[in-house]
C-alpha cells in the first residue's frame, strides 16, 4: 500500500518533470503578521500544538543496547527515555517522586538503575521505584505507586516519538495518520547515527516555513547549493504531515525502467516533514566535498528537530545526522564532518539569518500580512493546520480532524 503510494507519486512527479510544471492551489494565502508576533498566540501554540502532538525524541539506533538511555529537556519538561531489560523503550518525566529533583542529569548512557542525586531514591530501567534511602527512617510507603511518571512513547520507522501530555490518550500513532508507514521507506532504522548539533533560530513558524519551501532554494541558497536547483515543489499530506518533492530532472532517470526496480531511495527523494517540528532531508555524500574525488559514499539524512525557544522570537533546532553507509577511513569521516559543517552553515547563515530579518521586518508593523503563493501549498496547509488546532480543544476532536483529513496528494 505505502509503496504503491510512492509509485503513484513518482509517476506524477515524472510527468511534471517532463512538462516543466508543478501543481498549484487555487489562491494566494495571507497569514497575518501578528500570527508570528503575538505572545499569547505563541503560548497557545506551545500548549495546543507542541504539548499535544508526538515530538521526535531520537532514533531507534541510539537505543539498540539493553539499558541504554537518553535524557533531554523539551519545552521545560525533563524527559528520560530508557530501554529496559524487557526490551521495551519507555519515556518518563525525569523527576523524582520524593521531592521532584531531576533524577538523571547525564544526557546519555547505560544504566540498570537511576539514582536521584538529592536523597538517593532509585528507580529501575522501567521506571519502578526500587529503593528508598534509609527507608526505615523515612516511613512506610507503597513503592508501587511512586515510580517515575510515564509519558506516551511510539517507536516507529526507526524514530522515537514522545508525547509531553501524560494525561492524554497516549495514542501517538493516531496523530501520525499512517505517515510513519511511509517514513519506513527511508530506512532510518538501518542507519547509523553520526552526531547532532544545535542551531539557534527565529520564531518556530518563521523557521518551519523554510523547511516547507523550495521556492527560495536557488535564490537564498545560490552560494551554497547553486542556482541550478529546482524551485518547484509538490506537496503530499497525511493529515498535517507533508512530504515535499521536486519535479526535477533526477526523476527522469526512472523512466524506461520497470517500476519493480524503482528503489526506495529513488522513490523517497525530497523533504519529509513531520508536523509540527521535524524535517528530514537527504544528501548524497560525495567525498569530493573535501577534494578526494573518490565518489559517492551513500546517503546522509539530516533530521532537524525544531523547538520553540523561551520567547516567541526564538527557537532551537537540533540537526541530527544519520548515514546509510559505514565510515571506513579518515577521509570518509572527514567527508561526513564536512557535510555536517556545510549544513550548519546553510541553515544558520542563510535560512535563520534571513528568518531573524523576517522577524525584524514583521515587527515594524509595515505589513499586515505575509503571502504564500499558489506554488506554496505546503506553507498554506501548515498555517491552516496551526489555526485549526488553536480552535480545537478536546483531544478527540483533534484526532478526528487528523483522521478526516487523511491522505491528500497533489496532482
Ligand atoms: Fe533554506
Amino acid at each position: 500500500m505505502s509503496r504503491e503510494r510512492l509509485l503513484e507519486a513518482a509517476r506524477r512527479t515524472i510527468a511534471h518533470a517532463k512538462a516543466g510544471s508543478a501543481p498549484q492551489v487555487d489562491t494566494i494565502f495571507r497569514v497575518p503578521a501578528d500570527s508570528y508576533l503575538d505572545p499569547d498566540r505563541w503560548g497557545r501554540e506551545v500548549d495546543l500544538v507542541f504539548r499535544r502532538f508526538p515530538l521526535l525524541f531520537g532514533f531507534s539506533c541510539e537505543f539498540t543496547e539493553e539499558y541504554s538511555y537518553r535524557s533531554m529537556e523539551i519545552l521545560g519538561v525533563p524527559v528520560l527515555v530508557s530501554r529496559s531489560g524487557d526490551g521495551e523503550l519507555r519515556a518518563f518525566v525525569n523527576t523524582c517522586s520524593h521531592r521532584g529533583a531531576i533524577v538523571v542529569a547525564e544526557p546519555e548512557g547505560s544504566a540498570r538503575r537511576f539514582t536521584c542525586p538529592y536523597h538517593g531514591w532509585s528507580y529501575d530501567s522501567s521506571g519502578e521505584l526500587v529503593g528508598v534511602f534509609d527507608n526505615d527512617a523515612f516511613g512506610e510507603l507503597d513503592k508501587g505507586c511512586h515510580g517515575l511518571t510515564q509519558l506516551p512513547l511510539l517507536e516507529s520507522a526507526g524514530l522515537v516519538f514522545v508525547g509531553l501530555n501524560h494525561q492524554g490518550t497516549g495514542e501517538l500513532d493516531r496523530y501520525l495518520c499512517g505517515y510513519d508507514e511511509m517514513l519506513e521507506h527511508l530506512g532510518l532504522g538501518d542507519c547509523r547515527f553520526v552526531g547532532r548539533q544545535a542551531v539557534e533560530g527565529p520564531n518556530w513558524k518563521v523557521a518551519y516555513d523554510g523547511y516547507l519551501d523550495f521556492y527560495h532554494l536557488p535564490v537564498l541558497h545560490r552560494e551554497s547549493f547553486g542556482t541550478n536547483i529546482c524551485n518547484k515543489a509538490i506537496y503530499d499530506a497525511w493529515g498535517p504531515h507533508q512530504r515535499v518533492s521536486a519535479p526535477d530532472s533526477s526523476m527522469l532517470r526512472l523512466e524506461g525502467r520497470p517500476e519493480s526496480e524503482w528503489s526506495s531511495k529513488a522513490l523517497t527523494t525530497g523533504v519529509w516533514t513531520i508536523f509540527p517540528h521535524v524535517s528530514i532531508a537527504s544528501f548524497e555524500v560525495d567525498s569530493s566535498i573535501i577534494g578526494d574525488g573518490s565518489g559517492s559514499l551513500g546517503r546522509m539524512y539530516m533530521v532537524s528537530q525544531l523547538f520553540p525557544g523561551e520567547t516567541p522570537q526564538s527557537s532551537l533546532t537540533i540537526q541530527n545526522f544519520l548515514i546509510d553507509f559505514s565510515v571506513n577511513s579518515e577521509v570518509q569521516a572527514s567527508s561526513v564532518d564536512a557535510y555536517k559543517r556545510f549544513l550548519l552553515g546553510v541553515v544558520r547563515d542563510e535560512d535563520y539569518a534571513t528568518g531573524f530579518g523576517v522577524q525584524r521586518g514583521l515587527a515594524t508593523g509595515a505589513k499586515d500580512s505575509v503571502l504564500f503563493g499558489r506554488n506554496e501549498a505546503g506553507g498554506q496547509r501548515f498555517h491552516q493546520w496551526v489555526d485549526q488546532l488553536l480552535e480545537t480543544t478536546p483531544e478527540s476532536e483533534v484526532l478526528a480532524l487528523i483522521e478526516n483529513a487523511g491522505y491528500q496528494s497533489q496532482s
